[in-house]
């Protein structure tokens, strides 16, 4: 038996980002995915998962299953995906167990997407990339399972490192490490709101990004992607386009801007400049992009003002799902004891906070 493990991921700035070719920033996190296979000898895959109870059987001599918005998608995308890249997998059992909750933001699909790869590799004695492998990952998410995801999470999922952010140009997926203090801690507060309908906001904000380009394209033709896009470009062309259209341009122009600020503050250890940004994330997702809800707003406003806390946003895709706070890690107990009672009590609803380590990217943990 070999077992892989592939973390979940919390984004410390660059929401929206990824698909329009920008900028992304976020950490690996110590909540993870383990994947192991018992390889047999025929090209049978039998899946199994500790959260569900049903299992599943694939042949991979036989013509390939299609999604069924199942939770096996996401195994079974992989093999697809692998195989039709031209890798010939072996059968084998595998057992996934998850501590990334579901439909939380912490991207617990992309870390079961890659443990399982790497799985599926090492059972059939494949060395891949690990770039290919993020790209495949993405590519079973995009083209088997139908959601239309950037490739932030599967890529963290592989490169993320202990005590590192990562910052990631989704262009070039050139990316840099950059030093998470160990004076301060990630901190994800869960609003306990799962994020279910937003599969057809993200698809619908993806297609209003893509309407935005083709109408800067038509002025300035070196544009390819919003990543293109200047403010003052968003200034002088902008201005026919729909008002709703103009602000999502405008956050993912102006995130794209942050994301940068933000790295060279991290550069240069400034963890008050870091938070202003998050911050700014914010509001600009709030309003501007629309994504953030009502639980999610409430969640930082009253940890904003919590002493130790640097910075606080939504994080991931949004619509539900959890913030990330920078907070000076001696007051992560007075800030885990004030969040939690504040939501209570307007929401009813006990939130989970998890205080993260930034960690390390998808390893093998047995053989
Ligand atoms: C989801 C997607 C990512 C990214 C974020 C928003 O997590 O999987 O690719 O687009 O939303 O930043």
């Amino acid at each position: 038996m070999i077992t892989f493990r592939a973390p979940g991921r919390v984004n410390l700035i660059g929401e929206h980002t990824d698909y329009n070719a920008g900028f992304v920033m976020p950490a690996a996190i110590n909540l993870s995915v383990s994947t192991s296979i018992t390889p047999r000898d025929d090209r049978k895959l039998q899946i199994r998962s500790a959260d569900f109870e049903d299992e599943v059987e694939i042949d991979l001599d036989e013509a390939m299953p299609a999604a069924r918005r199942h939770w096996s998608d996401y195994p079974v995308g992989v093999a697809v995906m692998l195989e039709r890249a031209g890798y010939r997998l072996r059968g084998g059992r595998l057992d996934i167990n998850s501590e990334v909750p579901m439909g939380s933001g912490l991207s617990s699909s992309a870390a079961v997407e890659v443990s399982v790869a790497c799985a599926l590799a090492a059972g059939a004695n494949l060395t891949i990339d690990r770039k290919e492998l993020a790209l495949l990952c993405q590519k079973a998410e995009n083209e088997f399972v139908g959601a239309h995801v950037g490739i932030m999470d599967q890529f963290v999922a592989l490169f993320g490192e202990e005590r590192r952010a990562l910052m990631l140009d989704c262009r070039s997926l050139d990316y840099k490490l950059l030093p998470v203090p160990e004076t301060v801690r990630l901190v994800v507060c869960n609003t306990m709101v799962k994020h279910e309908l937003a599969a057809n906001e993200y698809n619908e904000r993806r297609a209003q990004c893509e309407q935005g380009v083709e109408h800067f394209a038509r002025f300035l033709p070196h544009v390819q992607a919003l990543r293109d896009v200047t403010l003052e470009d968003l200034e002088q062309y902008g201005r026919e386009l729909p008002e709703v259209i103009h602000r999502r341009c405008r956050h993912v122009i102006t995130e794209n801007a942050r994301v940068l600020a933000a790295a060279a503050a991290l550069e240069q250890q400034d963890l008050s400049r870091f938070g202003q940004l998050m911050a700014q994330s914010h509001v600009s997702l709030r309003d501007d992009y629309e994504v953030s809800s009502r639980e999610l707003d409430l969640m930082v406003e009253i940890a904003a003002p919590i002493e130790g806390v640097y910075g606080a946003r939504m994080t991931g895709g949004g619509f539900g799902g959890c913030t990330v706070n920078l907070v000076d890690a001696a007051r992560v107990e007075n800030f885990q004891r004030t969040v939690a009672a504040g939501y209570e009590q307007v929401t009813g609803l006990k939130p989970e906070i998890y205080v993260c380590e930034a960690s390390k990217g998808a390893e093998q943990i047995t053989s």
